[in-house]
């Protein structure tokens, strides 16, 4: 039986948002993998990606989602590179039903860049085109990881939490941890 709940999607689809409100929906832990990373490396992201490069950055996140994936009744935010490397999807996937947040293109690229958080994927003179170069390869990659796919374009965040729980006290493979 799986006890976590891991989200995955492009960057803007909601991930952290999403994972924070269903986490304390089901009384689960939440961990948002992007932060854990800037904890331990004691840099941003942006530092990392800068400084070092982006396969550095990949090496960290593949050994920051080794650890999250063994742990118990915990929401994991993936960031949205997490499945360009399938061992990632392999741990992950031991104790955690995947869930896909998917939304538009223009919906994602509108939230990416009114939040304060950096991405340097899309730090680009044409931000739209590296989306759409990045979404060409990821598209199919987060279809393939998917136990659950879920839009977030038109749905608010309680509304996507909702369809998350329902989904997830459905599915006999995940222990929901605190049923009520
Ligand atoms: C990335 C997504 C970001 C972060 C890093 C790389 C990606 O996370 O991990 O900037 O490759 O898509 P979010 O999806 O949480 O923005």
């Amino acid at each position: 039986m799986k006890s976590n709940v891991a989200l995955i999607g492009f960057m803007g689809a909601g991930k952290s948002a999403v994972g924070r409100a269903l986490a304390a929906a089901a009384k689960m832990d939440f961990i948002d993998l992007d932060a854990v990373i800037e904890e331990k490396a004691g840099r941003s992201i942006t530092e990392i990606f800068a400084r070092e490069g982006e396969p550095v950055f990949r090496r960290i996140e593949a050994a920051i989602t080794a650890d999250a994936a063994g742990r118990e009744n915990t929401v994991i935010a993936c960031g949205g590179g997490v499945v360009l490397d399938q061992a990632n999807i392999e741990a992950l996937g031991c104790n955690a039903v995947i869930i896909y947040l998917s939304a538009d293109p223009s919906v994602m690229l509108r939230r990416v860049l009114n939040s304060p958080e950096k991405r340097p994927l899309l730090q680009m003179i044409d931000p739209a085109a590296a989306m759409d170069g990045l979404l060409k390869h990821r598209k199919p990659l987060y279809e393939a990881a998917a136990d659950l796919t879920v839009n977030t374009s038109d749905l608010d965040i309680d509304s996507v939490v909702q369809n998350i729980l329902a989904e997830m006290r459905k599915d006999e493979s995940f222990n929901f941890p605190k049923r009520d």
